[in-house]
This record gives C-alpha cells, sequence and structure tokens, in this order.
C-alpha cells in the first residue's frame, strides 16, 4: 500500500505520495507539487530537501554511518586501496583481480597530461592559488580530449574516467613544482597511485624521495576517506552543472570551484590558520570557542559541525588514529596536534558546542596528517578535491543515466517591488543622501 502525506490548503486536501529507501529514509515526492497546488516548497540551503535518489553513498547523521555501496567506510580504510574505493564507487561493485588490474593500466597509461599544457602552468603566477590552478586545468584538458561527447561507448567512458583520476593527480604535483621553481616530475610505471603522487611531490634530482609505505598507505586512507559523501555542497554543483549535459570535465571544474569555499573543502586550510591563530595567541583555545559561541560574531570553529553528522563524523576518527600513527612514525609532535586535542576537549564539553549538535568533522584533524605529510597549506584543499574526483565522477555518472533526469532549475518567491513604469531621465529625482 503505497504511503502518502496529506497537505491541507485553502481547505482542500492534497496527497502527495512517500517514497521509502533501502536504509528506511522517507521523503515527501513533491514532483506535482506546483502542477497540483499552483505552491512550491521553500527550504534555504536545502537541508530539508532530496535532489535525487542516489545507490552510491549512504549516511546517517543521527547515527554516524557512512557507507560506499553499502561497505562501512571503516572497513574500507582498513582493507582497501584509493583506487580500488574509486573502482567501487564508479562502478558498484569491488573489482575482481583482472578489473582492477586492467583500471591500474588504464590509470597509468593516462597519468602524463599533454606536453603542451606545461605552458598554461609556466604563465600562472607563482604563487597562484593550486584550486583556481586545478580547475583551470580541469577544464583545460578537455581541450586536449574533444572526442568525449560523440564515443559514447563504455571504453571511451572508462578512459575518460581514468584520464581525470590520473591526470588531476599529476596536474596538482606540478602545479607544486611549478610555484616552487622545481623542475617537474613525472609520474612513474613503477608506483602505485598514490606512491606515484608522493614522489611526483617530493622527488628531487638533488635528494631523491625515498618512498615511505606508512606515508603511502596513510594518504590512500585519507583518499578514501575523502571520495564520496553523497549529495554535498561540491557534489551537488557536478551534477546541477552536469544536468545542462556540459561535458564532465567542466563539471568536475565547478566541482572544484564549490569545494574551494571555507564552509566545504576549503576548511581543511582555515582549521590550520585558526590552530596557528591559536598557538600564535599564547595556545588557549578559549577566545575561540568564546567568539564561537557568540551570535554576533561570523566566525565559526572551523573543522566544527556538519550539515547531516549531529554526532562525531565517522570518518574524523578514523583520520585521528591516522594522525597519531604517521606523527608517531615520524617520531615528531606537531604543537598543532595539541592545540587541536585541547580545543577538541574544551569544545566537547561546552554547552553551546553540545546543544548545537557541533563536534569534528573530517576536516578538523585532516590538515594535521597533511602537514605531516609535508603537503603545503594551500594545497590541502587540493588534496580533498584528488580525493573526492570518485565521488564526484560516480554521482555526475550516476545522474546522466538516471531515467527521472532533468536540467536543475529551482524556483524562487519574489519578494521585489511589484509592476511599476520606467521613469525618464528628467523626471527621476535624485535621493539626498
Ligand atoms: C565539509 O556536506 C558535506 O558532506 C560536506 C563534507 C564533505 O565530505 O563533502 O563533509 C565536507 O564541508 C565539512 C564541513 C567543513 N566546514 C567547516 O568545518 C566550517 C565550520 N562549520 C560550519 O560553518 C557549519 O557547521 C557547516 C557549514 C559545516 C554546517 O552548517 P549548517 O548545517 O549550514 O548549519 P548552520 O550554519 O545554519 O548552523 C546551525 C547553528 C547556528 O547557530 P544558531 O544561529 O542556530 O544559534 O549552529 C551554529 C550556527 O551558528 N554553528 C556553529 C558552527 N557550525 C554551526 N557555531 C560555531 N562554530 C561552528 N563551526
Amino acid at each position: 500500500m503505497e504511503q502518502t502525506a496529506k497537505l491541507i490548503i485553502d481547505g482542500k486536501t492534497y496527497e502527495l505520495p512517500i517514497i521509502e529507501g533501502t536504509e528506511g529514509e522517507r521523503a515527501i515526492d513533491i514532483s506535482a507539487l506546483r502542477r497540483d497546488t499552483g505552491l512550491i516548497t521553500m527550504d534555504p540551503g536545502y537541508p530539508n530537501t532530496g535532489s535525487c535518489e542516489s545507490s552510491i553513498t549512504f549516511m546517517d547523521g543521527e547515527r554516524g554511518i557512512l557507507r560506499y555501496r553499502g561497505i562501512p567506510v571503516a572497513q574500507l580504510a582498513e582493507h582497501s586501496s584509493f583506487r580500488e574505493t574509486s573502482y567501487l564507487l564508479i562502478n558498484g561493485e569491488l573489482p575482481t583481480p583482472d578489473e582492477l588490474n586492467h583500471f591500474s593500466v588504464m590509470l597509468n597509461d593516462h597519468s602524463l597530461v599533454h606536453e603542451d599544457m606545461q605552458h598554461f602552468f609556466q604563465n600562472f603566477p607563482r604563487r597562484a592559488h593550486p584550486m583556481g590552478i586545478l580547475s583551470s586545468m580541469v577544464n583545460a584538458v578537455r581541450v586536449f580530449y574533444p572526442e568525449i561527447p560523440e564515443d559514447t561507448s563504455q571504453e571511451a567512458i572508462n578512459i575518460t574516467f581514468s584520464r581525470l583520476l590520473s591526470k588531476v593527480r599529476t596536474m596538482a604535483a606540478m602545479s607544486y613544482k611549478y610555484s616552487k621553481g622545481h623542475q617537474v616530475v613525472y609520474p612513474s610505471h613503477r608506483l602505485s597511485y598514490c606512491a606515484n603522487f608522493l614522489n611526483m611531490m617530493f622527488d628531487s634530482p638533488v635528494k631523491p624521495y625515498e618512498i615511505d609505505e606508512d606515508m603511502v598507505r596513510a594518504l590512500n586512507v585519507f583518499w578514501i576517506l575523502h571520495a564520496d559523501h553523497e549529495q554535498n555542497c561540491s557534489t551537488s554543483a557536478v551534477r546541477l552543472v552536469g544536468s545542462a549535459r556540459v561535458n564532465l570535465y567542466a563539471a568536475i571544474s565547478a566541482g572544484i570551484c564549490a569545494l574551494w569555499g571555507k564552509f566545504h573543502g576549503g576548511a581543511n586550510q582555515a582549521v590550520v590558520e585558526m590552530l596557528q591563530d591559536i598557538q600564535d595567541g599564547g595556545g588557549d583555545p578559549a577566545p575561540f570557542i568564546a567568539r564561537a559561541r557568540d551570535r554576533n560574531d561570523p566566525f565559526r570553529l572551523m573543522g566544527f559541525g556538519h550539515r547531516v553528522y549531529k554526532t562525531y563524523d565517522p570518518r574524523a576518527r578514523i583520520i585521528k588514529q591516522v594522525c597519531d600513527t604517521v606523527l608517531s612514525k615520524l617520531t615528531y609532535s606537531d604543537p598543532l596536534l595539541d592545540i587541536a586535542m585541547q580545543l577538541e576537549e574544551v569544545a566537547l564539553k561546552d554547552p553551546y558546542f553540545i546543544d548545537h549538535h557541533l563536534y569534528p568533522n573530517l576536516d578538523f584533524y585532516s590538515g594535521i596528517i597533511l602537514r605531516a605529510m609535508g603537503i603545503p597549506l594551500n594545497m590541502f584543499t587540493v588534496m580533498f578535491a584528488i580525493g573526492r574526483l570518485p565521488g564526484w565522477i560516480s554521482q555526475w555518472k550516476e545522474s546522466v543515466e538516471d531515467p527521472h533526469w532533468k536540467v536543475h532549475r529551482p524556483r524562487q518567491i519574489y519578494q521585489g517591488k511589484t509592476e511599476r513604469d520606467y521613469v525618464p531621465m528628467g523626471e527621476r529625482v535624485t535621493k539626498v543622501s
């Protein structure tokens, strides 16, 4: 028996269908609301609005659950690789050995960037933010591979996905080398996806980079934890831009730009800047907690709070464990980690944070790992983008294949001036300021 919701407007009752997901989530289907009632709904920022039905990632914000294609993210962090998790997100199933090997060969074969693209990198200012470079270069890659929309064979689509997954990693490392005025390090067929990135970032003719398997493992876990997160801001940007049927590269470039914001993926950089401010102020987090509580102060405690999680972000727990592993391996302590742990302890006991269900999110500790790896601060969000790329690709693919596809075009309620006539210049009265 179909479940319905009853809506009474101006004395008339409307029945709206209720749809239920495989995990028991329910939604009121309002797709015929305006046609039947003449009214729309209003939900700024969409906290109560579903944009699609998806089979990729399940989150339960109250219970702190996160699963990719049904597999708990903690199990993937423990047993999987970023390469394998990317395959899972995009294809829906864990790969067989042959499938994973073929995927690895594709990633390797498409890891080089067209030599002509070096000119683009050479003409960015050295201090250009790498997120701006990355979003530009992802669009630029499209220019070098124009065959995408015509050739829709599965192999062509798989090549497009592999090309993006592999080249974005290469271009991120290239942007770092150019920012330092150092020569670019090319990807090596001898190295795995994550080891290749670290080598492209840190290898040098005068100081060869030694692959540290613990660092490679930490980077795999870091990127697995960032790989997807259902309909977050940047994924929604990819779906919205993609709904106009632009090519994948343009949609991904839009996702990179959305992720850049400090209230989204840019928070990992903002957290470390906040921790450095606390350190510079003597190390006492109390003034920052006070500012975060002050409703008249727009300051937000970076790395805390989440639109969906109203408990500890399950990824933050794992990231914190990786932090401890990486720092103990390097036998060095990061004073910012000590400040972060003190800040967390104080905040989690504070009534404001308790009442608002504000807990550390993924970005709170991720910057500590990146610092330990030697990743520069302005590349922190680039690291998030590389991790989120398989999620964006899988969500874009699902939206393109969605039988209920529509161009995303929300409505509005107009609150401006009602109809009035044009006033000739001579009749306009200048406002006395
Ligand atoms: C990511 O959506 C995703 O899944 C994102 C992400 C992913 O993997 O894609 O998880 C990645 O973006 C994580 C979030 C990173 N951003 C930050 O750490 C920035 C700091 N956090 C906040 O700006 C905030 O918590 C948001 C933006 C993350 C979520 O905020 P919401 O859901 O839009 O809620 P809100 O801003 O309306 O806040 C609700 C209340 C307000 O207080 P009241 O006016 O109701 O009294 O909570 C307060 C806010 O003032 N609040 C905070 C706070 N976060 C919310 N107060 C102080 N510090 C904070 N961090």
